[in-house]
């Protein structure tokens, strides 16, 4: 299948998907935060914590993966997204949090994966502008790798699940 045929889209609460694993968009410390973070930390509860508390932090672009406690997802995969500033190295960290998300999730032989919009929250990263990372990233590490198998983008917004359908479509096109 084309990698854009492994991609979907996806309006409301990722915590609620029963997917194989669901990203988190964490900042650096992983202990937790408002946004998506926060809402995955409550939905999959304490232990989530205090596994986090274990794995040191994590830098910019890169990722670690947890087990999902309470969430339908069986994992989680944490990254740390950039916060948006304009130049051009954010959208080469922003590609690194997809890539190597996508890459634990291959290691760890994940069926889905279920991405937030990372950064596009409190990092303030344009959605326009981050949608066109998300899709263009994820599609590429897809076409050298069978699995994720899916790969689904959970928007919150309706706004951003707009942005999603454009920047899919142009890859589609
Ligand atoms: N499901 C799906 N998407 C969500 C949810 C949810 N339950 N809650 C929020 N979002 C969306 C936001 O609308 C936004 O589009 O996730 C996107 C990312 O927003 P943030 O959660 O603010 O993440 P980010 O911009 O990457 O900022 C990270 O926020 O919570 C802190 O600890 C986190 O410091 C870090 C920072």
């Amino acid at each position: 299948m084309k990698p854009a045929a492994r991609m979907e889209l996806f309006q409301g609460d990722i915590t609620s998907l029963a997917v194989e694993a669901i990203v988190n968009a964490a900042n650096e410390s992983l202990l937790g935060g408002g946004g998506v973070d926060g809402a995955i930390h409550r939905a999959a509860g304490p232990e989530l914590l205090a596994e986090c508390r274990g794995l040191g932090g994590c830098q910019t672009g890169e990722a670690r993966v947890t087990a999902g406690y309470r969430l339908s997802a069986a994992h989680i995969i944490h990254t740390v997204g950039p916060v948006y500033s304009g130049s051009p190295r954010v959208a080469e960290l922003l590609a690194s949090c997809y890539r190597n998300s996508l890459l634990l999730a291959a290691e760890g032989d994940f069926d889905s994966i279920a991405f937030p919009a990372i950064s596009c929250g409190i990092y303030a990263y344009p959605l326009r502008e981050a949608s066109h990372v998300a899709v263009r990233a994820t599609r590429d590490f897809l076409a050298q790798s069978p699995t994720p198998r899916k790969v689904i983008f959970a928007l919150f917004s309706p706004a951003a699940f707009r942005a999603y359908e454009e920047a899919l479509a142009q890859i589609r096109s």
